[in-house]
């Protein structure tokens, strides 16, 4: 038997209990530490835990030559930072999203854990719930016909944060399941947005992606909502679905209606759209919880040396898209080209790495047991002020117990 990977989580604020709790319950793993700034979530985790290792220090996990994986659970301006400092002393990586501020920071990430064959993962986590596993193969298997469009409204009261907008903290999710939906990523994105509550930081942000053969997405995120909102439609040219994240059952719809053109017509009498409607179903889908897949896929993808389906690269993808986002709001919503506006294929879903680890590109690393000796660690310096915890407006996929 493998011996368990030992991991420290850095951040116990409302998400850090979530990824504690179900990394304490992988058999394959062993968590040892856990940091946060602040003595007050310290003592509460080690009043639930007694057996793990509480540090307001994040250089003591960094340092600690036991510690095989470390997860960043902090706010978005440190997962650079933090991930930097724990992949230059020889450790896996898995960011919570959005993977960094930058696309230079990701790719950054993603060459430095090339250069130390250590895996690199981004918590996109609705890629491991079972309603976006099934719309997946539902589109796979051509059921909805061709790909129109995919509309997504995440829309809640707070929680307003205070150095990124709306569209870096709800969107990634949405981003991350329209590409991982499309199989493309987009030629252009637009987008507007309002800031009426904290100058400078849009807390309501429309946002479009266009991609080839006029397929399209539309992304509504807001902190400003008095209802918590969690849907998307998937528009085919066959089938339609409604995905609502909320609901208890049926999260998923597939309704068997269609609209169609006349091929051909004479005189503006004889136009006429068809209108085609058929049965509404909702198809069974296990409740399991996505952070508990996501959190061992991670162990999976160290063990046994595998490309993460929330690589590096993807978490790239979903920022670059978010920067352009940026770009666009500051020129009032006039169309940002990616991806030198051609149409880009996208990246490999995950594989066994055939030449060691994969984060988007091959390498011949081995797989594990690399240690940094051609990289100095840099020591992790980054503060942030410790933030109110426990939001209802979580962004999380909703079959995830609310947690401390
Ligand atoms: N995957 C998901 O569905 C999901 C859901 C919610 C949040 N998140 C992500 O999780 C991350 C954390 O979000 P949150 O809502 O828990 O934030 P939070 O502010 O509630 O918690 C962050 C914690 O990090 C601690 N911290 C700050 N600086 C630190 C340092 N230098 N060393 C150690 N600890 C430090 C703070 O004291 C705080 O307890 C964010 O990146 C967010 O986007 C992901």
């Amino acid at each position: 038997m493998k011996k368990p990977v030992t991991v420290g989580i850095a951040g116990f604020g409302y998400w850090g209990p979530n990824l504690v709790r179900n990394f304490r319950a992988i058999t394959e793993c062993h968590l040892k530490a856990v940091c946060d700034l602040s003595e007050k979530r310290l003592k509460h985790m080690h009043s639930l835990y007694p057996e793990v290792t509480g540090e307001t220090d994040y250089n003591a996990l960094v340092n600690d030559p036991e510690i095989d994986a470390i997860v960043i659970a902090t706010s978005a301006r440190l997962h650079f930072p933090m991930a930097k400092s724990a992949l230059s002393a020889g450790k896996h990586v898995l960011i919570e999203k959005p993977m960094a501020c930058s696309t230079a920071e990701c790719e950054e990430l993603i060459s430095l854990a090339k250069q130390q064959g250590k895996v690199v993962m981004v918590g996109h986590t609705f890629l491991y719930s079972a309603a976006v596993r099934k719309i997946k193969e539902i589109v796979d298997n051509r059921d909805l016909g061709d790909l129109r469009y995919i509309a997504a409204r995440r829309l809640n009261l707070g929680l307003f944060q205070k150095d990124i907008n709306v569209a870096w903290d709800l969107a990634p999710h949405d981003i991350s399941i329209i590409l991982h939906i499309m199989q493309e990523l987009p030629q252009s994105v637009n987008c507007r947005g309002g800031a009426s509550i904290t100058s400078g930081i849009e807390d309501m942000t429309s946002m479009s992606l266009q991609f080839t053969k006029e397929r399209s997405a539309i992304i509504h995120s807001s902190w400003h909502d008095p209802r918590k909102v969690r849907e998307m439609t998937i528009v085919g040219s066959k089938r339609m679905i409604v995905y609502d994240d909320i609901a208890p059952l049926e999260k998923i719809k597939v309704y068997d209606v269609r609209v169609e053109r006349p091929p051909h017509y004479n005189t503006f009498a004889e136009f006429q759209y068809a209108y085609h409607y058929g049965d509404t179903y909702s198809p069974y889908i296990k409740h399991d919880e996505p952070l508990r897949a996501e959190c061992q896929h991670f162990i999976e993808c160290i063990n046994d040396n595998l490309v993460p389906l929330t690589s590096g690269s993807t978490g790239l993808e979903v920022v670059r898209i978010l920067e352009a986002s940026s770009k666009s709001l500051k020129q009032q919503g006039a169309p940002v080209m990616l991806w030198g506006g051609s149409s880009a294929p996208f990246p490999v879903m995950p594989q066994r790495a055939t030449s060691g680890r994969n984060n988007g590109t091959s390498h011949a690393a081995p797989s594990s047991g690399t240690d940094a000796a051609h990289v100095s660690t840099p020591p992790f310096t980054g503060t942030a002020p410790v933030k109110e915890t426990g939001r209802n407006g979580a962004d999380h996929p909703a079959n995830v117990p609310a947690s401390s």
